[in-house]
């Protein structure tokens, strides 16, 4: 089994091919990844000299590069964790966003129709159902709550699945889609909320929350999401959307409290500033499907997860403290500077 994972040297494709090498060592990883701001070489660094892995620098969006790939590997599945992933970035600069994540998907599902590819996975997310109200708890997407989205990322995604199912219904490609909520975990890049927040609190820097802070996510450790996925690359049906997630909504500002407490830092550190544009109220998964037709549930719970994830930070200071002192710098005052 020859297996192509994109986006694999960014925080959950990594995790995923760590995941992927444990529990099927007899399987061929091939990682295509253009290393973006986003991706780390150094976080494959474990695995880069396994016989059954390899590494490949590329742009999804680039035809050629990926053809040559695909006639070189003759993978048996796809999986897409590539993309722009940051909903700022995306209101910033949505260009970037289109491109990669709507083009860059047509590009890799065009290759797996010429070669037969037997399984492609999109790897979307639950914000492409829009937001939820904060006064209707009972509310939760299902697979069949309409697309409605708010950010160019969210739209860049939701484009993405449409054309995804497009082509199954139109060329019957034999495709999956996941769509979780919001990944904790190792190697998550500092501009999402939990890594910024911990990398900020140890360097006693102040902790910007937007707005009230009120906003609602729902939190799956990064290792739950890898298993649902290889779940649903094993027994999931082609041509069906299964949403992931495990029923753990936290507000943002009582997570970045508990990130204080855990590393004995002051709440002081917490400064509110702008709100983000359109900023979504609410995210809640309901995971009844996958959980009833292939059997998933999460096993890391948040009270453990959360811990466990501070300890890798304090344990791996120089993977984040080299992408802090870098580029990052202009990033962080461009988006924090005046806010
Ligand atoms: P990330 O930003 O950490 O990593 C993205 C990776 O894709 C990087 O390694 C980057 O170099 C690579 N990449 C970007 N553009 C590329 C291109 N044109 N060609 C090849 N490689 C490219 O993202 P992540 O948080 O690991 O998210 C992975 C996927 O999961 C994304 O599709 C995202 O939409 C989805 N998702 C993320 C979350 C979350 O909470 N992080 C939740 C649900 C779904
Ligand atoms: P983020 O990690 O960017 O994920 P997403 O927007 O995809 O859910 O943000 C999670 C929540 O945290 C979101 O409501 C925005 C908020 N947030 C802050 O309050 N401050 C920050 O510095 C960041 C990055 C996010």
């Amino acid at each position: 089994m020859t297996i192509i994972v994109t986006g694999g040297a960014g925080f959950i494709g990594s995790n995923f091919i760590f995941h992927m090498l444990k529990v099927h060592p007899g399987w061929r990883i091939v990682c295509l990844d253009k290393l973006t701001y986003a991706g780390n070489i150094s976080t494959l660094a474990p695995v880069m000299d396994k016989p059954n892995f390899r590494f490949v620098r590329a742009d999804i969006c680039d035809r050629a590069a990926v053809d040559s790939l695909f006639a070189e590997e003759k993978p048996d599945i796809v999986v897409n964790f590539a993309a722009e992933s940051h909903v700022d970035r995306s209101i910033e600069d949505p260009g970037i966003f289109l491109q990669t994540n709507i083009l860059g998907t047509q590009v890799l599902m065009d290759a797996c129709r010429k070669y037969g590819v037997k399984r492609f996975h999109q790897v979307s997310t639950d914000e492409v159902y829009g937001d939820l109200p904060l006064d209707r708890p009972d509310l939760l997407f299902t697979e069949e709550t309409p697309i409605h989205t708010s950010s160019p990322y969210s739209a860049s995604k939701a484009s993405a699945d449409l054309l995804v199912m497009a082509y199954h219904r139109t060329y019957g490609l034999p495709v999956t889609v996941s769509r979780c909520s919001n990944n904790y975990g190792p190697y998550q890049f500092p501009e999402k909320l939990i890594p910024l927040m911990i990398a900020n609190a140890l360097n006693d820097k102040p902790l910007p929350v937007y707005g009230e802070g009120l906003n609602v996510r729902d939190w799956l450790y990064v290792e739950d999401h890898c298993r649902a996925i290889d779940l649903i690359l094993r027994s999931g049906k082609t041509g069906e959307i299964y949403n992931i997630g495990g029923h753990n909504e936290m507000r943002n500002i009582d997570i970045v409290r508990l990130i204080c407490r855990e590393l004995g830092k002051s709440e002081s550190l917490i400064t509110h500033v702008t709100d983000r544009k359109g900023h979504d109220m609410r995210y809640a998964i309901d995971p009844t499907k996958i959980h009833t037709e292939l059997g998933w549930l999460p096993e890391t719970k948040f009270a453990d997860g959360i811990v466990k994830t501070i300890r890798w930070y304090l344990d791996n200071r120089p993977w984040w403290e080299e992408i802090v002192s870098g580029e990052y710098q202009n990033y962080y005052r461009k988006m924090y500077g005046d806010r």
